[in-house]
């Protein structure tokens, strides 16, 4: 599906075809994980997964983190459901606004755009999967979300806060429900080393 929806020189560009790599990897965690639950469809989640970021093939890198509103707006109208997957799959706390601005790198009119936005959304179980198969994903493989989080955190040259420690909260959450759908422990699932 993602195909139809690229830009044709978006091999081009090295960060791209980094996007396109981690779209597949994210894509894969949430088919393994939807096979093993009857109340999900594996080919759903597949998509959900090489969807999520489709927004960032139509930025400039300086401005890629405005791609979940740009992935959003781009499929609203025809893939409402994979529209709303684009919007949301940063977010596990959904509505925290110092989150979203600080996704936005303070961008104050985006964020109130995404803002805005996410408190129209009703949260579904796919939006939950792709937001943690998205934390775990590296370009090729998977990393338990917390040791993400501390890569991310080091390499910004941030502290844990309040915030991180609301979202870790959040994702905590997501894996248990994941864990508790599948019956079993999702990373081992995945082979990923704790
Ligand atoms: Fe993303």
């Amino acid at each position: 599906m993602i195909h139809q929806f690229l830009p044709p020189d978006w091999k081009l560009s090295e960060h791209l075809k980094r996007a396109y790599e981690h779209s597949k990897t994210v894509a894969n965690a949430a088919r393994i994980i939807a096979n093993r639950v009857s109340t999900l469809d594996e080919e759903v989640a597949y998509t959900f997964g090489i969807m999520h970021d489709v927004g960032k093939f139509y930025l400039p890198e300086a401005e890629k983190y405005k791609h979940p509103r740009v992935g959003y707006e781009l499929l609203r109208d025809k893939y409402p459901n994979v529209a709303l997957i684009c919007l949301t799959h940063p977010f596990p706390d959904f509505g925290a606004y110092e989150h979203i601005l600080h996704y936005h790198h303070n961008d104050e009119s985006e964020a109130k755009k995404v803002f805005e936005l996410l408190s129209q959304v009703k949260k579904t179980i796919y939006m939950e999967l792709i937001q943690f198969c998205d934390k775990i994903s590296r370009v090729n493989d998977y990393i338990p979300w917390e040791k993400k989080l501390n890569w991310y955190l080091k390499t910004y040259g941030l502290d844990p806060n309040e915030m991180t420690k609301q979202y870790s909260v959040h994702l905590q959450k997501i894996k248990q429900k994941l864990d508790d759908m599948t019956g079993e422990d999702v990373y081992k699932l995945l082979k990923i080393q704790p």
